[in-house]
């Protein structure tokens, strides 16, 4: 079974995925964390976020890696799990996957992941490119004005400077020619403001019991 869960930025798509994916006991995988390694990797390198080509070949041989127990992440074996957090990391994040080669090489790896095991997959076009048939759609959203303020409380930055961010960031991921967030046709909204994670995370749940077959059973 497929969970894919997509959303903007600060909808509180990994805390629910993640406690999701726990409760379902299938694995979790924060796709964007795929996106900032790929993306901490060509600023570590110094490749130019204007060249496509270059980025296309480092998105093809990184290896991005989820450890047990806290979920790390590592780059070709280096834990970068605070690194990708990084404010630099987020915009280039976003600028490195407007590129339609790097976005093919994370499709595919994403694919092969979830070949032949339950996951609850998070980003921006699970459910409308990587996995298209997957049985449980979820749009996660909020008001941008909460999710700029669950960002800062979370990073603890000033909430007007993360609002301006985000936004710069959300638009360019809705606008891209390739794979832009949306709203896959079968995904059910779900919108999370002002509802605490308990709240939100019933919601799936009772979204993801009505998709599979038998009703009885999440998994
Ligand atoms: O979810 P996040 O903020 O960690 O994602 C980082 C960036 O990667 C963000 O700008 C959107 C992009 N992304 C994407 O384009 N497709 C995905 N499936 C996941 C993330």
């Amino acid at each position: 079974m497929i969970v894919a869960i997509d959303g903007p930025a600060g909808a509180g798509k990994s805390t629910i995925a993640r406690s999701l994916a726990d409760r379902l006991g299938i694995t979790y995988i924060d796709t964007g964390a795929m996106y900032r390694a790929v993306a901490l990797w060509a600023i570590e390198a110094n490749i130019d976020l204007d060249d496509p080509f270059r980025l296309e070949q480092l998105a093809k041989q990184a290896r991005v890696e989820f450890a047990a127990p806290g979920n790390q992440v590592l780059l070709n074996g280096e834990d970068v799990t605070a690194k990708i957090r990084e404010p630099r990391v987020s915009d280039a994040a976003s600028k490195v996957a407007a590129v339609p080669g790097v976005r093919r090489a994370m499709r595919d790896e994403q694919r092969r992941i979830g070949t032949g095991q339950s996951l609850v997959m998070e980003g921006r076009d699970i459910g409308t490119v990587v996995f298209p048939d997957a049985r449980v759609k979820i749009y996660l959203d909020a008001h941008p004005e909460a999710r700029a303020q669950r960002r800062a409380d979370e990073i603890g930055a000033d909430v007007e400077e993360i609002a301006r961010e985000m936004m710069e960031r959300d638009t360019r991921d809705r606008t891209r020619a390739e794979a832009p967030l949306s709203q896959a046709p079968d995904a059910e909204y779900v919108d999370s403001t002002g509802l605490t994670l308990e709240q939100v995370e019933d919601a799936i749940l009772k979204i993801i019991r009505a998709r599979t077959s038998n009703g009885k059973s999440a998994t």
